[in-house]
């Protein structure tokens, strides 16, 4: 597929934020799904020569917008797109989160990570469940999109690591445990997400989590993206791109 890009702005530190055009994808997407983009955008260029994997941040009727962090010649050559380019990318992949209705859902996300919670808050708010957002980062420049959260969320709470904005510590120490939630959603880094589990673990609540995994082809062949998944006989062998990239957290052997 490929679309015209509508913006791609930079926001507070590493964090740029681009939109891009296709009508197509948007007919096609769910929550949770992610894309393989191409970020050269000159066929002559050939490094990097793997396509990257990105979650889909936001959807409108004309297209879909990604949050990306700087991180290394990937992301460098994406950030110097211009408004205008025509770039490359998959269909949506994966899986996606599965949606509940009428419940009450907390969105755990940290990080980069907050960028598929979005589009989900966007769908479950369809679906007339009542949000919570807890949101975490290290400091005050890795939160961004409240004012978007805000237009589905009923309730927003922030922490940083060094208190620059929020209550200062992990997000992980915002979650009420009286809150009796139906269903946690959890994207960000590997230690947040795994103290998210534990938290659903001892309240008995469902969880989903989206695991970012490096990921070389996105559809299932290079084997890359490898994840343990318990199962009744043992500990069984995922691909991240194909059979997630969300799965049961209580599932997660990690
Ligand atoms: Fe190649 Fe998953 S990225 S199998």
């Amino acid at each position: 597929m490929e679309g015209k890009v509508v913006f791609n702005k930079r926001l507070n530190g590493k964090y740029y934020y681009m939109k891009v055009e296709n009508r197509d994808f948007v007919r096609k997407c769910k929550p949770g799904q992610f894309f393989m983009l191409k970020t050269q955008v000159y066929d002559y260029v050939v490094d990097p020569l793997l396509r990257r994997p990105f979650g889909i941040c936001d959807v409108d009727e004309d297209g879909f917008t990604l949050l990306y962090l700087l991180v290394g010649k990937g992301t460098s050559l994406l950030a110097n797109i211009e408004e205008g380019t025509l770039i490359k990318f998959s269909e949506p992949l994966g899986n996606g989160f599965k949606l509940v209705a009428d419940s009450k859902v907390a969105l755990v996300g940290g990080g980069v990570g907050i960028a598929p919670l979005l589009y989900l808050a966007k769908e479950l708010k369809k679906k007339n469940n009542e949000i919570t957002l807890f949101y975490g980062g290290k400091s005050k420049d890795d939160i961004h999109l409240i004012d978007e959260f805000k237009k589905f969320c009923d309730e927003i709470k922030i922490s940083t690591e060094d208190g620059t904005l929020g209550q200062k510590g992990r997000v992980t120490a915002l979650l009420d445990k009286t809150a009796s939630f139906d269903k946690v959603y959890c994207c960000g880094p590997k230690p947040m997400m795994k103290a998210t589990v534990d938290f659903a673990l001892e309240n008995e609540i469902d969880i989903e989590v989206s695991l970012d995994e490096k990921m070389a082809c996105g559809i299932g062949a290079c084997l890359g993206c490898i994840i343990y998944i318990k199962e009744k006989n043992g500990i069984v062998q995922k691909r991240c791109c194909v059979e997630g990239p969300v799965f049961d957290g209580t599932k997660i052997a990690w």
